[in-house]
């Protein structure tokens, strides 16, 4: 199996062009109107075709993941899967293999093994061939994301995705159509729902604390004028060399990214989890500063930017909620996500102050009539019972993790919450925190808002993802594994991962690996011999270690019982 890391330095040379180009409007979505409403219609399951609410897959004792896409974001994810035990890497991808062979970087720094380096257009293609790849991460541009993330799953292979995962409605309903037909994973890679603040909100409102949730507010309110000129841009469609988030923010009307502002608050109102989002409306300011970055950058006039400098959509459920989401990258603004819930006994803000105000008495100390003088409930509790607060609803991904988060790091820990809680799942044999499902209730929000406004900001039906699963599942839940299931899991877990590093440290692999990226033959093949090795010495040291385990327990046992008999 091995011998593939190797053999795959070959396609460093292979560069091909793809241009293919996502937009937020499917070239295949039909609609109808309804009493002034505009219905987006929905694909028929395909016959024999399940759901996939509460997937599980077979559980991993190893995850073996690939990583594509290794920008500006991609990288971190490397670095952070390197610290959770149980995690093989066996391949990077990027378009450019020097962003793929920079990464490994982060499996020399842990003493993990080298993993094979994909690169070029296509060289995605090859690596999802592979089978010896359980999930493939995909951190690419938006134009790659379906590419890439359906290759991977017609290859077999779970698959997370950056956000947006979908750029259009045709794409998300060939991710669920391809999730249920391959039973695999399809798992939107959506941070903020990890965030330390969202985490303890969530816990509060499932616990009742925030009473019924009845108004949220999410937001992407990011001025992103240090980034634009870092983004990649694509030789085959990006002549003014825009750079490709520009380019889709152009050519794209509605919320193109909105996953980060409404992924959090769906959780909160247990979207497919006993209610949907059934209508939305959206309206957009028209484009200045996308315009203006335009014409400074080509010198040309920009007839259309598509995308308005602020979006606003607003939902309704069926279950008589409403939610607000934001977008705005262009205007100098403080970073803002907003997250507001408004609950019938409670009220939680992160943005731009952290703050909770519940319900409390307004009678007292009087004959009925409010205390005009007691401002305390118009205003967020105190920061010292706030802290009281989160503590005593501290979730339990923060409980477990928190530490370690701190440590890894990734926008203040909430990535290594993600990817730490997506490999625990799917070590234990558990449903993923965010399913197929979710990643379309997320991301249809551009080509459906986008709709709205092209027709006079009129109302438009959301379609049912789950095609008549809504409301099976009650209530959004993290699922956890027993504890004796959970520690059995993390033990082989941590026994695989130590057991790699002395693999790799036994065969030289690094001083293989750097002798072989010179090119001169022998070396190569002294690489790819000590490569095909890793197996089979990963296996000897998991051995060993349990020997040398059960060994020791032998001998304190049989120490205690000595110690026990003399006392006696
Ligand atoms: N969740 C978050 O907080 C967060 C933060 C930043 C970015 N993102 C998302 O991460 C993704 C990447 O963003 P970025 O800032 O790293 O962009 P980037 O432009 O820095 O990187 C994109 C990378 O994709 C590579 N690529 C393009 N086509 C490819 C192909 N066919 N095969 C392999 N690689 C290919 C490019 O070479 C480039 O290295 C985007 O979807 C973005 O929205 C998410």
């Amino acid at each position: 199996m091995k011998l593939n890391r190797v053999l795959t330095l070959a396609f460093l040379a292979l560069f091909a062009v793809s241009g293919l180009q996502a937009q937020s409007l499917s070239p295949d979505t039909k609609t109808r109107w309804d009493k002034g409403t505009l219905v987006v219609e929905s694909p028929v399951r395909p016959e024999g075709q399940k759901h996939v609410v509460g997937l599980t897959a077979p559980k991993m004792k190893t995850v073996r993941v690939a990583f594509v896409g290794l920008g500006m974001r991609g990288p971190g994810a490397v670095s952070r899967f390197t610290y959770i035990p149980g995690v093989e890497i066996v391949a990077l991808c990027d378009y450019e293999a020097e962003r793929a062979e920079k990464c490994q970087k982060a499996l020399r720094k842990a003493g993990l093994a080298p993993a094979a380096i994909y690169s070029g257009a296509k060289g995605y293609e090859e690596l999802c061939k592979r089978d010896d790849i359980d999930l493939v991460y995909v951190a690419t541009d938006w134009d790659h994301h379906f590419p890439v993330a359906k290759c991977a799953l017609e290859n077999g292979k779970h698959t997370a995705i950056e956000v947006p995962s979908a750029m259009n409605l045709q794409q998300c309903w060939e991710l669920i159509n391809l999730s249920e037909k391959t039973r695999k994973h399809c798992m939107i890679l959506e941070n903020c729902c990890y965030d330390w603040f969202e985490l303890d909100a969530l816990n509060m409102a499932q616990k009742g604390i925030l009473g019924e949730v009845l108004y949220a507010k999410g937001a992407y309110i990011h001025n992103l004028d240090p980034f634009w000129d870092s983004y990649w841009s694509n030789p085959a469609n990006d002549p003014d060399k825009l750079g490709w988030r520009m380019k889709y923010n152009m050519e794209n009307r509605g919320d193109v990214y909105a996953t980060h502002g409404l992924g959090p608050v769906a959780q909160v109102m247990d979207i497919h989890r006993g209610d949907r989002f059934t209508t939305l409306v959206a309206m957009d300011t028209k484009s200045v500063h996308g315009r203006e970055l335009v014409e400074k950058k080509t010198g040309k006039p920009c007839p259309e930017f598509r995308n308005g400098d602020h979006t606003t959509t607003l939902m309704r459920t069926a279950n008589g909620k409403v939610v607000e989401i934001q977008h705005n990258v262009m205007n100098p603004q403080p970073y803002n996500r907003l997250f507001q819930l408004n609950g019938t006994r409670g009220f939680a803000n992160k943005y731009p102050v952290e703050g909770f105000t519940l319900e409390s008495s307004h009678m007292a100390g009087t004959d009925g009539a409010p205390d005009l003088e007691d401002l305390d409930s118009h205003g967020f509790m105190s920061e010292e019972n706030m802290k009281k607060l989160r503590e005593t609803y501290r979730h339990p991904i923060i409980k477990k993790y928190g530490e370690m988060a701190e440590k890894v790091g990734g926008h203040g820990g909430m990535d290594f919450f993600m990817d730490v809680r997506m490999v625990y799942c799917l070590q234990n044999g558990l449903p993923l925190d965010m399913d197929v499902y979710d990643m379309a209730e997320w991301c249809c929000l551009a080509e459906l808002g986008s709709l709205s406004m092209d027709n006079n900001n009129c109302s438009v039906a959301f379609p049912d993802f789950t095609r008549g699963h809504w409301n099976d599942v009650k209530g959004y839940k993290h699922a956890w594994a027993t504890p004796e299931q959970e520690a059995a899991t993390e033990a082989a877990a941590e026994a695989y991962t130590a057991a790699q590093k002395t693999a790799v440290e036994k065969l030289n692999l690094w001083a293989l690996y750097d002798a072989a990226k010179e090119g001169d033959a022998a070396a190569v093949k002294a690489y790819e011999a000590a490569a095909a090795q890793l197996d089979a010495e990963v296996a000897i040291a998991e051995k060993a270690a349990a020997a040398a385990k059960a060994a020791a327990e032998k001998a304190y046992a049989e120490t205690y019982s000595a110690v026990e008999s003399a006392q006696k």
